[in-house]
């Protein structure tokens, strides 16, 4: 049996590198060998932020960005949640069969409630259906995500089995995680401390459209240490990030130069800074002239979000249809 991929992408505001070695990577080969969907979640955007400042030009942009990275309108499915209500109707579905009890004790509920506490509102309850209805609207069979949605799976697979025994049907696949492996690169952020994440702050995370000279800074800026203490030291971590962030972008030899030196206690982090700004700048620049023509190429991107509507939309209605009447909703006329 093939295999259907679903993933949804939070609208959160500009690609970093980190996202671009995690999910744009493992998205462009998922496009390649498999029936795969991908989405801009903005449904799932109102959980925390009902009223938001600018939905619109948000997931305009993550969708531009994607789209200019790689993802092919003609290799998979590429759409906005919100262009498909399939989605709400099999939401609706599945909140009948879902239970207060076990959406309390998801982990990342408890956690918005405690950040949020004036907003618990039942769309968050509910996260995990809404993530759910998502994959079982495709009769996704693989989700490519990261440990942080493993809960958020575990909950589809209720779900899924749920309304199979409930219906008794064999109608929904049980979706299972996809697992890259060995393939995850690390990329660390320039604070000096774990991976590169907006939460560690601006200054943590190479945009991809971020200008020459924005990159330059931010790279001469990062956090190092005060040299090694003798020849031979062991690196600190956030020296060692600087190392990790090379391997991305660097060549072996200029990789094996640093490396020398800092074994040899004699490195100069601004050499060595130097360096890596000069060759991030060549990795990201074609990326960065993609990203900017893309945003500006309104007409481009409206076909791509009309395509990728259509296309979804084909598959949603099929399996709507399908659900309804095995739940026993039937036409009268
Ligand atoms: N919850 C996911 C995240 O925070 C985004 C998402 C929404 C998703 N719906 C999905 C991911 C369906 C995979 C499948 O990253």
């Amino acid at each position: 049996m093939s295999e259907i991929v679903v993933s949804g992408i939070r609208p959160t505001g500009k690609l970093h590198l980190g996202n671009y070695f995690g999910a744009v990577i493992n998205f462009l080969k998922l496009q390649e060998a498999h029936d795969s969907f991908f989405f801009i979640a903005d449904y799932h955007s109102l959980t925390t932020h009902p009223t938001p400042e600018d939905l619109h030009g948000s997931v305009y942009r993550v969708f531009a960005e994607y789209l200019a990275l790689g993802l092919d309108p003609d290799k998979c499915t590429l759409y906005l949640q919100s262009d498909l209500p399939e989605t709400a109707e099999l939401y609706m579905f599945l909140n009948m069969n879902a239970y207060k009890g076990e959406l309390e004790r998801v982990t990342s509920f408890k956690e918005k409630a405690r950040s949020q506490p004036d907003n618990v509102n039942a769309g968050l309850l509910t996260y995990p259906v809404l993530m759910a209805a998502d994959i079982l609207i495709h009769k996704g069979s693989r989700v490519p995500v990261g440990k942080d949605q493993e809960q958020h799976l575990e909950m589809a697979r209720t779900f899924s089995n749920r309304f199979n025994r409930l219906y008794h049907t064999e109608y929904f696949p049980e979706p299972q995680a996809f697992t890259f492996g060995k393939n995850l690169v690390k990329v660390p952020g320039l604070s000096g401390q774990g991976k590169m994440s907006k939460s560690a702050g601006e200054a943590d995370c190479i945009y991809l459209d971020d200008a020459p000279e924005v990159l330059n800074k931010k790279i001469m800026r990062a956090v190092s240490d005060s040299g090694p203490s003798e020849p031979g030291a062991a690196k600190s971590q956030p020296v060692q990030n600087l190392f990790d962030l090379m391997a991305l972008v660097s060549n072996d030899d200029t990789i094996s130069f640093f490396e020398t030196q800092h074994q040899s206690g004699t490195i100069r982090y601004g050499d060595m800074k130097k360096q890596l700004a000069a060759d991030m700048e060549l990795f990201v620049a074609p990326l960065r002239d993609k990203i900017r023509s893309t945003i500006e190429n309104r007409e481009q991107v409206a076909k791509a979000a009309k395509h990728g509507a259509e296309k979804a939309r084909e598959s949603a209605d099929k399996t709507m249809k399908e659900v309804r009447e095995i739940i026993g909703f039937r036409k009268f006329y």
